[in-house]
């Protein structure tokens, strides 16, 4: 199975878990936008949901497929949430953030009452670190941050998109890949970046994930926390 089947795998298993009439966060990356392709089917069937994106990207995505888009004023708490993942460790700690969405999918998962990850198999580790942890920083605190980080021993990493411009979040936000290496206690680390004045939201979900659908040439397993 390639990696792009077992993504569809995992992300059409998700799908199970959507009911008529739920409110849901919609996730960022080309798993979710998988999800996000297949739930619009549904909705041209007749299924009725609404759904709050984490990213621009996937809101364009969800209004092309005329999914019907909430906000937190009409709609304050989710019913679920799906999203992909960049690394998946014990405990469904989570590296989120590759796609440069981490602040708003941060903001979308902790509303909502249950949080499905969807990966293919490749996404599990022992330990989490090989995936360099994206941070978001405030654009006049980068230098400030960049030095903060490098004393905690992070090595971060100004984002780039491939023409060499600097990578602008959703937020207006810049984001530093610290290629951390392993990160043996991510409660720790999570700390440690978060009193960093000038950080915005970093890329370690902890707690967050209610369990996660992982695809391989086995089928889908659910990996509770
Ligand atoms: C975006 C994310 C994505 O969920 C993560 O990068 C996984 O993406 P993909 O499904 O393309 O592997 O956190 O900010």
């Amino acid at each position: 199975m390639t990696q792009d089947d077992a993504k569809r795998l995992a992300a059409r298993n998700a799908l199970e878990f959507v009911e008529d009439g739920m409110s849901l966060g919609l996730g960022s990356g080309t798993t979710s936008a998988i999800f996000i392709r297949e739930l619009g089917e549904r909705v041209k069937g007749g299924l009725k949901v609404r759904g709050i994106a984490t990213s621009a990207a996937s809101q364009t995505l969800a209004e092309s497929l005329s999914i019907p888009i909430t906000n937190f004023d009409e709609t304050p708490e989710l019913d679920l949430a799906v999203d992909g993942a960049d690394e998946i460790g014990p405990g469904l700690a989570l590296i989120k953030g590759g796609g440069g969405a981490l602040l708003r999918e941060k903001i979308v998962e902790s509303a909502a009452k249950k949080f499905i990850v969807i990966a293919d198999s490749s996404k599990l580790v022992k330990q989490l670190g090989r995936f360099p942890l994206p941070v978001e920083v405030i654009q006049m605190a980068l230098p400030n941050v960049t030095r903060k980080l490098k004393a905690l021993g992070l090595n971060p990493t100004l984002r780039h998109h491939a023409d060499g411009s600097r990578y602008i979040t959703d937020e207006n936000n810049f984001i530093l890949d610290c290629a951390a290496g392993e990160i043996p206690d991510p409660a720790k680390t999570a700390a440690d970046i978060r009193a960093i004045v000038g950080v915005v939201e970093h890329g370690l979900f902890l707690n967050m994930a209610s369990f996660a659908l992982i695809a391989s040439d086995q089928g889908v397993t659910k990996v509770d926390r």
